[in-house]
């Protein structure tokens, strides 16, 4: 296939939520309309369970098992989708975050009782810090929830965006009965059907038009009417431009469980959506169009079992076309590599594959050579931006109970840095090290690994820390007596960069107060 004909065919995303919001159920409804998948259930027995929070094992196990549908692609209407599945788990929230970064929009699924919930802010936060374009998706219309017009206004003002409804359910809860495209002027009706896939649509080109009041009763049909002149004066037209450049999302409506809404989102979406998009580097803006290849690594799986210690490491391709046994430049160990078993994702299998083009992932076997972020490419020697680290929210130093097995137990901090697993922070005096995670889980996945893979033993001791910011400043004088001031609060992260660890919320505004020329990053993105 040709490469640019390639690109306008595809589209990447992300579903992302608030767990429990109903991400799972909507992907896979989904799949099971692009014909991925045939019965419903298979995506959800790989969910990582929420009873599982105190046994990583099965977690691991259970993400073992999801490699297979990291990255779920199939065709629809002439478009090959990917969908990039991010960890629901709020221990796994950095992959999330970081996953972002290989997709070109998302679409973002709320409870419709829940309304915005507290990951979903996060989640929204860092897409407005990427301008990623966001499709809003209103869940579990077949129970009792919020107004829509309240939970339009609480996006507005929560996630901190404005919005513009593309359906509008009728009915809500009990009363429930259907969607009525905006976007495509279609109304569907309501007949709860948790595997197939609803044929009841018919479609007007007015919304005045007498069938309606047939259908759905007169009553629904005013309420509709009015809604809708409501949503007309209140909100914009909808601009495709504005939603691209991510200052608007467009709603819909619906219930995942019953099937209802999907096909009407999915519909609109492969016409909004955008194409694979370019990226920067260190050297400038690369368009999908460029005719040599690049890509860059947004996610590493490693396999747990010790006598398989291959890892898969996750490439977003960027540009050009990407070729099996070809020899490419690993631009941060400046070598060159090529890889025979390059695989995709299609469905639940994974192929090997002769060729990718921009927008697709692919899986590259590795034996340690990877790192996340790293930059793959044809000719020139660039290296894309932008993979950034978040503040961790838990801190634990390691304390190394074996000194014959320090080499060891550097080498598997490095790696499991390296996979992205959790954040290194060194501290001087005695080169601590201070391990950051988002959740508790990891400290155990670490110790674990630490023992089993790399034969090192180590204790985590709690750190009173709250949150990691890096600080940068024009003024060397005003940093250089910050560090003398703050010895026991800062530390350089895994790049050397310094990184200032406040004790309380309050300890940190003191310190943004008293060195107004120091800056203080909650990610690392402006590096
Ligand atoms: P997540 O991936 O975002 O965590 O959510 P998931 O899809 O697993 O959905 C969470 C729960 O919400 C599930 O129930 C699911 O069945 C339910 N759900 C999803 N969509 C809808 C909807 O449109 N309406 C209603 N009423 N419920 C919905 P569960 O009890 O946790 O699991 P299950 O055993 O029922 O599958």
């Amino acid at each position: 296939m040709k490469h640019k004909e390639a690109i306008g065919k595809r589209r990447t995303f992300g579903v992302i939520a608030h767990p429990d919001a109903g991400k799972t159920t909507l992907t896979e409804k989904l799949l099971l309309f692009g014909g991925a998948i045939q019965t419903a259930g298979a995506v959800k027995n790989n969910k990582i369970k929420k009873s599982a929070t105190s046994d990583f094992m099965e977690i691991e196990k259970q993400r073992g098992i999801s490699v297979a549908t990291s990255v779920m692609a199939f065709e629809y209407r002439g478009k090959q989708i990917n969908i990039l599945d991010t960890p629901g788990h709020k221990d796994f929230a950095e992959d999330t975050y970081r996953t972002l970064t290989a997709v070109d929009s998302v679409i973002l699924v709320v409870d419709c009782a829940n309304g915005v919930e507290e990951q979903t802010e996060r989640l929204m936060e860092v897409c407005r810090m990427r301008k990623t374009p966001v499709i809003i998706f209103i869940n579990k219309m077949d129970r009792d929830g919020k107004d829509p017009f309240e939970l339009l206004d609480e996006l507005e003002s929560k996630l901190n965006i404005n919005v513009r409804p593309l359906a509008w359910p009728i009915g809500m809860g009990y009363n429930f009965q259907g969607v009525y495209s905006i976007y495509q002027n279609q109304l569907n009706l309501f007949q709860p059907d948790k595997t197939k896939i609803a044929k009841d649509v018919v479609s007007f080109t007015n919304v005045d038009d007498a069938q309606i009041d047939e259908i759905i009763g007169e009553e629904g049909a005013n309420q509709l009417r009015e809604d809708l002149e409501l949503i007309d004066g209140v909100y914009e037209p909808f601009d495709r431009e504005k939603y691209l450049a991510g200052d608007v999302a467009p709603v819909f409506f619906g219930s995942a469980v019953n099937n209802f809404g999907v096909k009407e989102l999915l519909d609109s979406f492969i016409e909004i959506s955008p194409a694979p998009r370019g990226r920067d580097t260190d050297k400038g803006f690369i368009e999908p169009e460029d005719d040599k290849f690049s890509g860059f690594v947004f996610k590493i799986h490693a396999n747990l079992d010790p006598k398989h210690r291959d890892r898969i490491a996750f490439l977003r391709i960027v540009s050009g076309r990407f070729e099996r046994n070809t020899f490419y430049n690993h631009v941060r160990n400046a070598k060159k590599m090529k890889f025979p078993n390059p695989t995709s994702f299609m469905a639940q299998d994974k192929n090997v594959i002769d060729e990718a083009f921009p927008g697709d992932v692919i899986g590259l076997y590795d034996s340690g050579n990877f790192k996340i972020g790293d930059t793959l490419t044809e000719k020139d020697n660039f290296s894309f931006k932008g993979i950034p680290s978040f503040s961790p929210e838990i801190f634990q130093e390691l304390e190394n109970l074996d000194p014959l097995k320090s080499k060891q137990l550097d080498k598997g901090i490095k790696q499991l840095m390296d996979e992205g697993v959790a954040q290194l922070f060194i501290q001087q005096p005695g080169n601590r090290k201070i391990v950051g995670t988002v959740g508790q889980l990891q400290f155990e996945v670490i110790l674990y690994r630490l023992e089993h893979e790399y034969g090192a033993k180590c204790t985590f001791r709690p750190r009173n820390f709250h949150l990691a910011t890096w600080i940068t400043s024009d003024n060397e004088q005003q940093m250089q007596e910050f560090l003398k001031a703050k010895t026991t609060n800062v530390a350089v992260d895994k790049d050397g960069n310094r990184v200032f660890l406040a004790e309380t919320p309050f300890l940190l505004q003191m310190a943004e107060r008293d060195y107004p020329e120091i800056k203080f990053h909650r990610t690392s993105e402006f590096l």
